[in-house]
């Protein structure tokens, strides 16, 4: 009888511990999130708990044998696994688990479902740029940051869409489908007309978010702005070359025509020697005769050489 008795007091003793120790219960919705290849583990407040509770989180990777410590002790209700110790692979599958503790109590660990990072990771919006010119406008793509690796390195065959409609008449959008480059360019838009732009990156299994939707303005088509500018320049160098010559037309006149063909000092020695034969050949000008030498060579064709000119007999020029 002693001995029931022992065994039902020994019984409902740790029947009692038990229920002091389950008095804490665990966490709730404990799951992973991903965005941009991070991973963060999350979860609800046990039900009913009072405030002021430490939760302390753990993860593991599907190949790795226990689970390894993420947060300790915090009182946050995320735990960032994305930068610790141990490192988080791009293409890895992990498990987490949750534990909460108030005072000496202390919750069961609860445990996560499991996240497969390049499956399942929200694929977060692109930021797009716009530049127009004239009737047609260059988009440019610009990929999320990923905290691993990066978008191209993970997903070699990404694509994106790219949405535009005139803006307020979005009903009659018009989707380019599977770019594979960063820049397009839109051509024979409408000019003078805002546009708007939205790109979506084309991922079949991942949820991807699209971009923010931009508007930019086509130019006007028919004012070629380069040729205008270039025409004022030439003209306006025109209009100052012709002010130019009017103002300075005497100089110029006297630059290009001048009186005198030789040069003072040189007429002046000519005049000094009126018995030199240049001066009395420049009194006397004769026409110069003008003879073709003939000479006949045996057996081949006849060779005429240039004409020469034959100085006046009484010419001899002076060689001192
Ligand atoms: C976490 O809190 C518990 C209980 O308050 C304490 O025993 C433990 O030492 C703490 N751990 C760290 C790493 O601070
Ligand atoms: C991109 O366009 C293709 C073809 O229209 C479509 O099948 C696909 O669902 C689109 N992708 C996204 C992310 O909207």
């Amino acid at each position: 009888m002693s001995a029931i008795c022992a065994f039902i007091l020994t019984f409902s003793t740790l029947c009692a511990s038990r229920v002091v120790s389950g008095v804490l219960s665990g966490p709730t919705k404990v799951h992973f999130t991903s965005y941009n290849m991070n991973l963060v583990l999350r979860w609800d407040p046990p039900h009913g708990a009072a405030s002021g509770l430490l939760y302390t989180a753990e993860y593991k990777s599907k190949v790795s044998a226990g689970y390894s410590i993420g947060c300790v002790n915090i009182s946050t209700l995320e735990c960032d696994l994305t930068s610790l110790n141990e490192p988080i692979f791009e293409y890895g599958t992990y498990f987490g688990r949750v534990r909460a503790q108030s005072g000496s109590e202390t919750s069961p660990w609860v445990e996560s479902t499991s996240i497969t990072m390049d499956k399942e990771t929200v694929i977060g919006s692109p930021n797009i740029y716009l530049s127009s010119n004239r009737a047609t406008i260059e988009v440019s793509i610009e990929d999320p940051v990923f905290a691993l690796s990066s978008l191209r390195r993970v997903y070699s065959d990404i694509t994106y869409n790219v949405t535009y409609w005139k803006d307020g008449q979005d009903e009659k959008a018009i989707t380019i489908s599977s770019i594979q480059q960063n820049r397009i360019v839109v051509d024979k838009l409408d000019p003078l007309t805002k546009y708007c732009f939205q790109v979506r990156i084309n991922k079949q299994l991942n949820p991807t978010e699209p971009s923010t939707s931009v508007c930019e303005s086509t130019g006007s088509e028919d004012i070629p702005w380069v040729g205008v500018v270039v025409t004022f320049v030439v003209l306006g160098i025109a209009a100052a070359l012709v002010a130019v010559s009017v103002v300075y037309r005497r100089s110029i006149y006297h630059f290009l025509c001048p009186k005198d063909s030789l040069p003072e000092h040189f007429k002046e020695y000519l005049l000094e020697q009126p018995n030199s034969t240049i001066y009395k050949a420049m009194q006397n000008p004769q026409p110069p005769e003008i003879i073709a030498d003939v000479i006949v060579v045996e057996g081949g064709p006849l060779e005429v050489t240039a004409p020469t000119c034959i100085k006046q007999p009484d010419i001899t020029v002076d060689q001192r």
